[in-house]
């Protein structure tokens, strides 16, 4: 096979892969932070989780993309744009109230018909990218590629069987009663062939067009499906932890970067990145890896631990805070040691031993949650 721009040449054929990203739905299972906020836009690492799919998808060499957006979309627009400053031509569709995986297809019909495509969920990270699928793609002939790892809760994925020749013999998803642990990952790569299966299947018990019932269409129907086994980690962050295991995933790989002023007396060990304008006060302990964005404010005598990634314009002026994720313009100012949170954009923490009168105060949102 040779590979050529962005096209992918078989023999004499040449075909265009496209991209296609799932942002939609309500991300329940994330409140109070998607309350106002998209869940694929929450920061992994201080970068939108959106972004590390779509930087699999150029780095793959998939330029059109089209990002499905549902309800909440606050800034996605915003941060990605027409796609020209990450080398991708974006096209925005729109699919309303979440009415499942395939019928977020047979939204973006007229956009990839006539192209294979690579269908990405935004929520979803995946160390390997979507070159396997593709490589796949072309080398077996298929009209589906899926990649599967074992999980141990398989009730919360969809479910792939194989036959004892390792061929797909059924597809289930979320089974109460699994015959299998190998769950699909979320990055399918599809042929035309998908928008017939998604327009034949009935909504699922949770009322929702799922693309595992599609991808069993098809296998009914005789067309040829792929299975890539992953290579490397994958997490699909549906809950809170997930999130913070998400966060641990990425940090592991983090490049050290010193970038702001580093006080005296501050003890400085493993991979830590700092951001421009960042002052980090003396005294202050900051143990890797840990990452840290622009222009904040850290110390005096403050203690951050590793798995921490700390957003912009944040000022912690006192206490500790590891295995956590604090997301930008947000003050802490409490003697007490956080661990394993996520604090939301614009969120104040103070003690209350120094104000009074003394006492826990909170102005808490939908669905928050608190230990004291
Ligand atoms: O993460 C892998 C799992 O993703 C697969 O194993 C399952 O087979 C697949 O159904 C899916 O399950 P989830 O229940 O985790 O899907 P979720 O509702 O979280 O949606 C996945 C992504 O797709 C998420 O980024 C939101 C987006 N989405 C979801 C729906 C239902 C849309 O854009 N539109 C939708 O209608």
């Amino acid at each position: 096979m040779k590979w050529k721009c962005f096209s992918y040449t078989l023999s004499e054929l040449s075909f265009t892969v496209k991209g296609l990203i799932l942002a939609g739905g309500h991300g329940t299972r994330l409140r109070p932070l998607t309350f106002t906020g998209n869940k694929h836009m929450i920061p992994i690492a201080n970068k939108p989780m959106i972004l590390y799919g779509l930087g699999h998808l150029y780095k793959a060499g998939i330029k059109k993309i089209a990002i499905i957006l549902g309800p909440i979309n606050e800034g996605v627009k915003e941060t990605i744009g027409d796609g020209s400053k990450f080398g991708a031509e974006i096209t925005y569709l729109y699919q309303g109230d979440p009415k499942g995986l395939a019928h977020a297809v047979l939204v973006a019909e007229d956009f990839l018909k006539g192209d294979a495509f690579v269908m990405y969920l935004g929520d979803n990270l995946l160390k390997q990218g979507v070159r396997p699928l593709i490589n796949s793609y072309f080398n077996n002939g298929s009209d589906c590629v899926i990649c599967v790892t074992p999980v141990n809760d398989p009730g919360r994925y969809g479910i792939v069987e194989l036959d004892s020749k390792g061929l797909v013999s059924r597809l289930v998803e979320k089974p109460s009663q699994a015959k299998s642990n190998l769950a699909l990952a979320g990055a399918y790569l599809f042929n035309d062939s998908i928008f017939e299966a998604a327009r034949k299947i009935k909504p699922s018990w949770r009322n929702e067009l799922e693309i595992t019932d599609a991808i069993q269409f098809l296998l009914e129907t005789g067309k040829r499906i792929s299975v890539q086994r992953i290579d490397g980690w994958w997490k699909d962050t549906g809950k809170p932890d997930d999130l913070l295991e998400a966060n641990q995933l990425i940090l592991d790989d983090l490049q050290s970067k010193l970038e702001g002023n580093i006080g005296e007396a501050c003890r400085i060990t493993g991979k830590v990145s700092v951001g421009k304008d960042t002052l980090i006060r003396r005294g202050t302990t900051i143990k890797g890896p840990v990452i840290i964005g622009e222009n904040c404010e850290i110390g005096p005598d403050v203690y951050l631990g590793p798995y921490t990634s700390i957003g912009d314009n944040v000022k912690i002026l006192s206490g500790e805070v590891e295995g956590s994720i604090i997301m930008q313009d947000v003050f802490l100012n409490c003697k007490k040691r956080i661990i394993d949170s996520i604090i939301g954009k614009r969120s104040r923490i103070e003690s209350s031993e120094t104000m009074y009168p003394s006492g826990l105060k909170f102005v808490l949102g939908e669905s928050t949650q608190c230990r004291v």
